[in-house]
């Protein structure tokens, strides 16, 4: 059975009123569909107005996967669209289901890669992202992890919640050790290329390598639920297509059409998604680097999130409640498995990030007496 998903939960109990900050999730900034066609010149709409409104490809409609194909220097029949990442995932770890499997993941991490093998019935083996290591993947800890029973190793660059990345060479070397094992590699790019430093390679590179990939985190695009999966292995993709069939058939055409325009149209795209997080990347370092007495963290180096903590080392979920209470929507650590963590936003709200900084700082500079308080039952 599959357990909670905690993040979603807490979103969603903050959704309605949504606070004034809302700076829980991992997206980008918005783009309406007007501003989307536009990039496309008039014609677009013209043209999709046009659009049969039937089942698409259970592939993909061709424009699409193309375009998707140029980007990640493929060929075109290894890119499969899924309805989201989400969807993708589900069908590579169902694929791997065996009697006595396992399937190694980061640990803090994107909830489903635990609980979506979990409830499939793989035994779920954990490398842990430590913030003493700068959250860097000890790859020794991963080749210990590994046994004849692994059916696949996830690596997540950049990374959600932590914003830390793979190197090239490391992401090689893991590539090759996995490869070397008959390990499938797995690969989950949403936040890529979204760097705010030194700039990674796409995994698709590597022969071995799975790659997942969406428009809702990097292109900011969530509300058109595509994404793909690039795959080389010729049998894999069968399974793939087959689980897709019967689960959700095909995406829209419409989506798709939208998707095809926004993978051609990507420079300006991604250089908005970056442009943003990286603007606030330096609001929020400039709030936390003057709080230290309470708040810590490791700057992220890709990504659209930073994962603080509270150096009390106490639970980040009252801390998060009182946030919201002043219009400061964050996600608790324990929705990735560390509680005195907390996660926040880099890429949403273009117009309000620095106020909502401004009211961080408040409550960077009062939380300490407010948390005594609550602990002395005032
Ligand atoms: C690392 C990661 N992978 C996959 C997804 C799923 O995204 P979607 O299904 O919107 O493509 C998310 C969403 O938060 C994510 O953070």
């Amino acid at each position: 059975m599959l357990k909670s998903f905690l993040l979603e939960d807490w979103l969603e109990a903050h959704a309605e009123p949504m606070p004034e900050f809302p700076l829980g999730g991992s997206t980008g900034p918005v783009w309406t569909l007007r501003d989307l066609l536009e990039l496309d010149g008039r014609s677009s709409l013209e043209r999709m107005l046009e659009s049969d409104v039937l089942y698409s490809r259970a592939a993909g409609a061709t424009p699409l996967r193309q375009a998707i194909a140029q980007m990640q220097d493929v060929p075109m029949e290894h890119v499969l669209i899924m309805t989201g990442a989400g969807e993708a995932l589900s069908h590579i770890f169902s694929a791997a289901v065996e009697p006595g499997a396992n399937v190694i993941v980061p640990t803090p991490c994107f909830p489903p890669y635990i609980a979506v093998p979990e409830a499939l019935g793989l035994e779920v083996r954990t490398y842990r992202l430590r913030r003493e290591d700068s959250y860097e993947i000890d790859l020794d800890e991963i080749r210990r992890l590994t046994d004849p029973q692994t059916k696949l190793i996830l690596v997540n660059s950049p990374h959600n919640p932590t914003g830390s990345v793979l190197d090239d060479r490391a992401m090689e070397a893991l590539h090759d050790f996995a490869a070397e094992r008959g390990v499938q590699f797995v690969c989950d790019e949403v936040y890529h290329p979204i760097y705010h430093g030194t700039a990674m390679a796409s995994a698709s590179r590597l022969a071995n390598a799975t790659i997942v990939g969406d428009l809702s985190k990097a292109f900011s695009l969530s509300g058109l639920r595509v994404g793909w999966i690039v795959e080389s292995d010729e049998r894999r993709r069968e399974r793939y297509l087959t689980a897709r069939e019967y689960c959700t058939v095909s995406n829209s055409p419409i989506t798709e059409f939208l998707g095809e325009i926004a993978v051609r149209h990507r420079r300006a795209i991604l250089d908005r998604t970056r442009e943003v997080a990286q603007t606030h990347l330096k609001l929020l370092e400039r709030v936390l680097k003057e709080h230290t007495g309470v708040v810590d963290w490791i700057r992220p180096r890709g990504g659209m999130t930073a994962f603080p903590w509270l150096i009390s080392g106490a639970d980040s979920r009252s801390f998060c409640d009182y946030a919201a209470t002043q219009g400061l929507l964050f996600a608790p650590g324990d929705c990735f498995g560390v509680q005195d963590h907390f996660r926040i936003a880099l890429g949403v709200g273009r117009d309000w990030y620095a106020v909502a900084m401004q009211r961080l700082e408040e409550l960077l500079s009062t939380w300490l007496a407010v948390a005594e308080r609550t602990l002395s039952g005032g």
